[in-house]
């Protein structure tokens, strides 16, 4: 297995050292092979929004166990599924499920491709949407991480389809429709970006992005894989009021198993095989476990949930930053909150772009991570990702990460307890 991984950032590649294996997870820890406990903010990068091993979660699996695990034909359990997506997403009219974030993207730019008739494609810096060969181009997450700008193996005349501007740079978009007239099928984003780390939308940025799209003819792609579920129970679409023409789910959407899902307007999708000629199919597509692990989780997901997961993330973001009051760096540490995911950026601030995050300190993260780790807390082990709370966290799990946050910032600037 390259890195010893199944998906590069758990390889602690850019911080160094070895990573634990996980023998289990319970609400809001991870038990590592040799018996460590860790109040866990990786959560799976993002889709455990009631932390490990949530009883309806597991239990709809249980339920849905015996039946089978795949069948290669049609089930209730995806109709069920679909109807709670489209509720919760109006602009979703309809909905292909598949299973992964990556194949959501990747078949939602086709389809956009195919129904504008236009090749190129517009993303941000630092966003990142899956490994596609069309969006490993200046992407945020494991491919900043390790400072990869384009992926070899991406053929150069199929990276040059895909154009990049930058986050929260209303004129740098307008730039680049006024350089391909006529030739930009969407303009793909994170609507909260949280794969540069976590970047929240300028006011008027998603709106300006929409009136741009609107005015060239061109599709938006909100890229909801992240914030579905997860900043309101409409995702980012709800949050900030703006409609995307196609979305991208995943993550949460699957409990926890592998569930992705792309959908938008109906005439958009009707352009899809069968009803129409752009191409995908799946042959795990719908998995009934899945189905039901992800019906069991939007069930879950109440005004209550959202007004928990808020409160938690309220106070670890004030705890953090009093920490740093107190350690005297309250100017080299910047964090970014957008409901219940945030980022800790190792620069004064603040951080709008991916150019602003790149500012970061990553040697001071280094040092971070690892003595937060030390002190019983895991966070993804790479600048450029999210802290993800969930309901899962008591109040005792916050305070102790307080505390080791407090720790991890002498260790990060070499401070000594007495200043
Ligand atoms: C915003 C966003 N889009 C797409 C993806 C890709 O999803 P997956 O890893 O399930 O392929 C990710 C993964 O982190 C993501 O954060």
């Amino acid at each position: 297995m390259p890195g010893g991984v199944s998906s590069p950032v758990r390889s602690f590649a850019s911080v160094g050292g070895t990573p634990f294996f996980v023998k289990k997870g319970r609400g809001a820890t991870v038990i590592d092979a040799d018996g460590n406990r860790y109040v866990d903010f990786v959560m799976s990068y993002g889709p455990l929004v009631f932390g490990h091993a949530h009883g309806p979660i597991l239990s709809a699996v249980r339920r849905a166990l015996p039946r089978g695990t795949s069948y290669g034909a049609p089930t209730r359990g995806e109709v069920e599924l679909a109807e709670r997506v489209t509720k919760a997403f109006p602009s979703m009219e309809k909905v292909r499920f598949v299973s992964s974030g990556t194949e959501a993207t990747m078949s939602a730019v086709r389809l956009a491709r195919g129904a504008t008739g236009r090749d190129l494609v517009l993303k941000f810096a630092g966003c990142y949407h899956g490994h596609a060969d069309s969006f490993l181009v200046l992407a945020g997450s494991g491919v900043a991480t390790l400072g990869i700008p384009g992926s070899p193996g991406v053929p150069a005349s199929l990276a040059g389809l895909t154009l990049t501007a930058r986050y929260n740079d209303l004129a740098s978009v307008e730039a680049l429709f006024a350089a391909h007239p006529k030739r930009i099928a969407v303009i793909a984003v994170e609507p909260v970006a949280a794969n540069m780390g976590v970047v929240a939308p300028a006011p008027g940025f998603l709106e300006g992005l929409r009136a741009i799209a609107n005015r060239e003819g061109a599709l938006l792609l909100f890229d909801e894989v992240i914030t579905g579920f997860r900043v309101a129970k409409g995702g980012a679409q709800e949050l900030y009021g703006v409609r995307a023409d196609l979305t991208c789910l995943g993550k949460i959407l699957g409990g926890g198993l592998p569930v992705g899902a792309y959908g938008g307007r109906s005439d958009l999708m009707a352009r899809i095989a069968p009803d129409g000629p752009v191409y995908q199919a799946g042959t795990l597509s719908g998995n009934p476990l899945a189905m039901a692990a992800g019906k069991a989780m939007l069930d879950s997901l109440t005004p209550a949930v959202y007004a928990k997961l808020e409160k938690a993330a309220v106070e670890l973001e004030r705890g953090m930053n009093a920490a740093a009051r107190k350690v005297g760096v309250e100017d080299r540490v910047v964090i970014n909150r957008v409901g219940s995911i945030l980022t800790p950026f190792f620069t004064a601030g603040p951080v709008l772009n991916f150019d602003d995050a790149k500012t970061s300190d990553l040697e001071a993260f280094r040092k971070w991570f690892h003595a937060l780790l030390a002190g019983g807390v895991f966070v993804a082990p790479a600048q450029f990702e999210a802290m993800f709370v969930s309901t899962a966290h008591t109040p005792r799990d916050i305070a102790a990460t307080v505390k080791a946050h407090e720790t991890a910032l002498r260790a990060a600037f070499g401070l000594t307890a007495g200043g």
